[in-house]
């Protein structure tokens, strides 16, 4: 008889795993509260944050890129509306999508929430579930400064920054991470003020520092402000806008301004769950406690995606999943859930993938660096990518790639190079010899490996 697999959240990591639990064959059954399933990612997160950012994209390019190379096309009006219209039509398209994916796949969809009411024991609807094997994968939420809480009104998170109405006038962002980035580049791009409060020294923290400089630099060009060191520690809002009251190096001040996002990270997501009355660990940061195959402190109930510890990216979500349930149904597996990308969607686009020059320090492993800009690149002079580069990092001893960061139009399309060479372990050597389409930004990635050997042919 085929086992049963109850999965609570329909985000990436919750639907992929039930479409491929059902194509091993699989009973699943598939608890979303939300009215669409796709969770954080397909609607309010990558998708809807990607389309606006592109759409931005397109001001840019009338304003400063067009007028470059002779082109005058007068700009007359933007209607916001539209442009939201049009992003909500594509995440419709694609929840759409995966709601088709569902029933095609014959997987129940339960639209509600679920909580434990015993080990290895849901109630969602009234109706309680059990199963041969229970996934968790409930995503996260935004975290909110405790003094200033999020109202979506004046005061946002990203759900909030991606269905403004109007274009700010004057935008506050807390924290230069990924969201800060995506989203101030978004409405910096759509003519808003922008002011970024970080409390780190640098924005994008979890980046290389040359990434730090970089993207600060670009952004800094198009008049955004930043305020590093600096802590928030008051705020107000009223109907017409918000204040905040700050302490950085310069002392105490004050921002106005007509919205502020609140961009300082995401927790797990496990309130309505319940996971305590199914006798489910969580960690100190509230993070579903697992062991290496995904386990947690109950046999047979697992954790995947943002809910689990890891970074919080769609596609660990989905590949968490994918390894999972293959392992659970006795299929080889050849997922590598370890090496994952991590990408900035901004203009230019920030990808990384491996390891950091941290990371190495840490191990104390002997490591060189290879480094090209992209301004001795063709395609990147006509690409506008003047200011972007690709570094990679080498193990002194075994040449192996330990690590790489692409800083250039279109960098998260080319990172699968890396991806590979660092998943079949390849050394410099073996890829440095790679024949590269001319003229092409990929050209940058082996003269980046090239350069680690003092090699490098245009630099
Ligand atoms: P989620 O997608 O959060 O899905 C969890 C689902 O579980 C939700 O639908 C929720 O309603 C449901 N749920 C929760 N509790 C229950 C319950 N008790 N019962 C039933 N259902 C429940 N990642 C990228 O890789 N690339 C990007 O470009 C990117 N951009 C982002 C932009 C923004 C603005 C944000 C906020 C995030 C972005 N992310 C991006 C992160 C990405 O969205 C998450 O990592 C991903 O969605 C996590 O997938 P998940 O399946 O673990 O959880
Ligand atoms: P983040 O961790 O990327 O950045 C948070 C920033 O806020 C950091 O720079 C941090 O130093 C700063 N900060 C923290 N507390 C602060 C405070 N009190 N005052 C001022 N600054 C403070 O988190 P972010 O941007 O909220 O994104 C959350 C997660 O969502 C990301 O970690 C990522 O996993 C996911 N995401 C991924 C995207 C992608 O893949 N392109 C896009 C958007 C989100």
């Amino acid at each position: 008889m085929s086992k049963s697999v109850i999965i609570v959240g329909g985000g990436p990591g919750g639907y992929v795993s039930a479409i491929r639990a059902s194509q091993l064959g699989a009973k699943v059954t598939l608890i979303e509260k939300g009215t669409t399933l796709g969770g954080t990612c397909l609607n309010v997160g990558c998708v809807p944050s990607k389309a606006l950012l592109m759409f931005s994209h397109y001001m840019d390019l009338l304003h400063h890129e067009f007028p470059k190379v002779g082109i005058d096309a007068a700009f007359k009006q933007l209607d916001f509306g539209a442009m939201q219209k049009e992003k909500s039509r594509i995440v419709q398209n694609l929840t759409q999508g995966i709601a088709y994916l569902v029933k095609k796949n014959k997987i129940r969809h339960v639209q509600g929430e679920a909580k434990f009411v015993g080990k290895k024991k849901l109630e969602a609807n009234g109706e309680i579930f059990e199963a041969d094997y229970i996934i968790l994968a409930t995503g996260s939420q935004p975290i909110s400064l405790p003094f200033f809480p999020i109202d979506e009104k004046r005061v946002l998170s990203s759900t909030g920054a991606l269905a403004l109405k109007e274009v700010p006038k004057h935008l506050l962002i807390i924290g230069a991470g990924v969201i800060g980035l995506e989203m101030g580049s978004v409405y910096r791009s759509l003519g808003a003020k922008v002011t970024f409060v970080e409390f780190f020294s640098r924005v994008c923290p979890s980046f290389d520092p040359d990434v730090s400089e970089t993207m600060m630099g670009i952004m800094k060009g198009r008049e955004i402000d930043f305020r590093l060191n600096t802590k928030v520690m008051e705020g107000e809002s009223s109907q017409e806008g918000v204040k905040l009251h700050c302490e950085g190096v310069e002392g105490r001040f004050t921002l106005e301004g007509d919205y502020v996002l609140q961009s300082i990270g995401r927790r797990p997501a496990t309130a309505g769950l319940d996971p305590q009355k199914g006798g489910i660990t969580l960690d100190s940061k509230g993070y579903i406690e697992t062991g290496p195959n995904l386990e947690t402190s109950v046999q047979g109930v697992f954790a995947i995606g943002d809910v689990a510890v890891g970074p919080m990216l769609a596609h660990k979500a989905s590949h968490e999943g994918v390894a999972l349930v293959e392992s659970l149904f006795g299929h080889a597996t050849s997922y590598n859930i370890y090496e994952v990308p991590n990408v900035i969607y901004t203009h230019p686009e920030v990808a990384h993938v491996g390891l950091t020059e941290e990371d190495l320090k840490r191990q104390n492993l002997p490591f060189k660096t290879g480094k090209f800009p992209f301004k001795a690149n063709a395609r990147g002079l006509v690409e506008g990518d003047e200011k972007g580069f690709v570094k990679v990092l080498v193990c002194a001893e075994t040449k192996r790639l330990m690590g790489a960061t692409v800083l250039c139009s279109h960098a998260s399309e080319m990172l699968p190079m890396f991806q590979l060479a660092l998943l079949k372990k390849m050394t410099i050597n073996e890829i440095k010899h790679l024949m590269i389409a001319h003229p092409t930004l990929s050209e940058a990635l082996v003269e980046a490996i090239l350069n680690a050997d003092g090699e490098s042919i245009h630099f």
